[in-house]
């Protein structure tokens, strides 16, 4: 019986820590989806012409990849814990910011700084849940943010979708987007008040020679092995120096092409052409404004659906089988979805169960996968610059897709965005098959050896 007891503590300690991380993920598909709905009354009372409109409606993109680098450099600086504490206050500037605008220009500088937030929070939230979390579960910790990430994007949607019907159109214009924004802050209040109650992460701390802090953590989150744990994390520590220029040297040349690679890809493979531009697509081929409207309802259903499985499956399976299956899913759907294009079958169910075959792809595989993979594949000491360097790709990548999906899709139509979605999952199954290591069930420092001893390719899991 006395044996059972810091395990159970450990769960429920662990599970705390997690939810309130994976909330950065929940603002951060928040607060970049809030746009969806606001923006049409935003044109009308602000009088915005299209260029103006693209520039309201991206202004938080332009704000994740100006964050850029410095995240990182933060969170190897003053701690994990700190920096998400200030994004947490970046979130609810910006809310506040953007709800009470009177002109364009203070409202693009709000969503900007929201921007900067979601940048932070998307590289923080999950390296700090992957540094705390046990290796065992590391994988189904980690996805939590990727749920949090759809659960944010549903939400919101639903919000905005209550919020629009309460009011007439004048009202809307009025008032009716500044409650979409203004609710952003109830989430942001509530994830800073949350912060405080969770600690820094033990690896953080042991690289700073806050060893009894970090001591004491371990312990709750790794019970028995927490000794062992530490002794580990300090002999990678010692090794490593932890420069920017080890990190594109050749040791971990590899893990950053990985890290980048799956970053881009999951952008390129056209996950957001269809979760932001789903209704547009709808009514395009004829699909009435209602039913587009439910069918993108049902898009986020099967999305957070497939996130749990994603959640079950992920250090079992292991992240390369799981990537492997998914993509190759994703690839026999965006085909099927562009031959629908070309061949104009739009009458019956198969242009839809194509999207959603997609979709159901995507969340049980490439959503969450890249989140994790570049929480863990980097050395501790490098970790903050290295998501930092591969997660402004993946917000250049959101960035490339936003504005092109729309001229694709005029120019070259459905059938050759679908297509052009499908050669590049062709060419990430390929790379995956050939490159990305297996990591399930390693502690972050196995990993590291790997990478340092070159034989993480040929792990015994592939
Ligand atoms: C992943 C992607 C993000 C996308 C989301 C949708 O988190 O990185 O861009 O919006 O999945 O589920």
């Amino acid at each position: 019986m006395a044996e059972l007891i810091p395990d159970q503590v450990s769960k429920t300690y662990i599970i705390k820590i997690t939810t309130v991380a994976a909330l950065g993920g929940l603002l951060f598909g928040y607060d970049t989806a809030v746009i969806a709905g606001a923006i049409g009354f935003l044109q009308e009372k602000f009088e915005l012409s299209p260029v103006l409109v693209g520039w309201a409606a991206s202004s938080a993109i332009w704000g994740c990849v100006a964050g850029a680098m410095v995240a990182g450099y933060a969170s190897d600086k003053w701690g994990r814990k700190k920096v998400l504490i200030f994004t947490a206050l970046l979130f609810f500037i910006s809310a506040l910011g953007s709800a009470i605008a009177n002109d364009l220009t203070p409202f693009v500088l709000a969503r900007f700084i929201g921007g900067l937030g979601v940048r932070a929070a998307s590289m923080l939230s999950p390296l700090y849940i992957s540094e705390v979390a046990p290796a065992k579960i590391r994988g189904t910790l980690v996805s939590v943010y990727q749920l949090a990430i759809v659960l944010g994007i549903n939400i919101i949607y639903i919000v905005n979708y209550w919020i629009s019907g309460y009011g007439t159109a004048d009202w809307n214009i009025n008032y009716g987007w500044r409650y979409m924004l203004g609710s952003e802050t109830i989430p942001a209040i509530i994830f800073f008040a949350l912060l405080f109650t969770v600690p820094e992460s033990p690896r953080w701390l042991l690289k700073k020679g806050k060893d009894l802090v970090a001591r004491d953590i371990l312990k709750k989150v790794n019970g028995k092995q927490a000794s062992e744990i530490e002794t580990e994390i300090k002999s990678t520590l010692n090794e490593e120096k932890g420069s920017l220029k080890e990190l594109f040297g050749k040791r971990y040349r590899m893990a950053l092409t990985i890290g980048v690679v799956l970053a881009l890809f999951s952008q390129i493979t056209g996950i957001n052409a269809v979760i932001y531009f789903a209704p547009e697509i709808f009514k395009s081929i004829g699909i009435g404004v209602e039913s587009a409207l439910s069918q993108t309802i049902l898009i986020g259903l099967i999305n957070t659906i497939f996130t749990f499985v994603a959640l079950g499956l992920i250090d079992n399976a292991g992240r390369r089988n799981l990537l492997l299956v998914g993509v190759s899913g994703m690839i026999v759907c965006l085909l099927g979805t562009g031959l629908c294009f070309y061949f104009e079958i739009f009458e019956g169910p198969w242009l839809l169960l194509f999207i959603l075959g997609f979709i159901a792809s995507f969340a049980s595989s490439l959503g969450p996968i890249p989140w994790v993979l570049i929480s863990e594949i980097f050395p501790t000491k490098t970790r903050g610059i290295a998501m930092s360097v591969c997660t402004l790709i993946l917000w250049l990548g959101v960035i490339l897709i936003t504005q092109l999906t729309p001229v694709l899709l005029d120019q070259i139509g459905g059938a050759g965005t679908f297509f052009i979605f499908m050669v590049n999952a062709l060419i990430l199954l390929v790379f995956t098959w050939k490159f990305v290591p297996e990591t399930k069930q390693k502690s972050l420092e196995e990993i590291e050896k790997g990478w340092r001893e070159n034989d993480l390719i040929k792990m015994e899991n592939r």
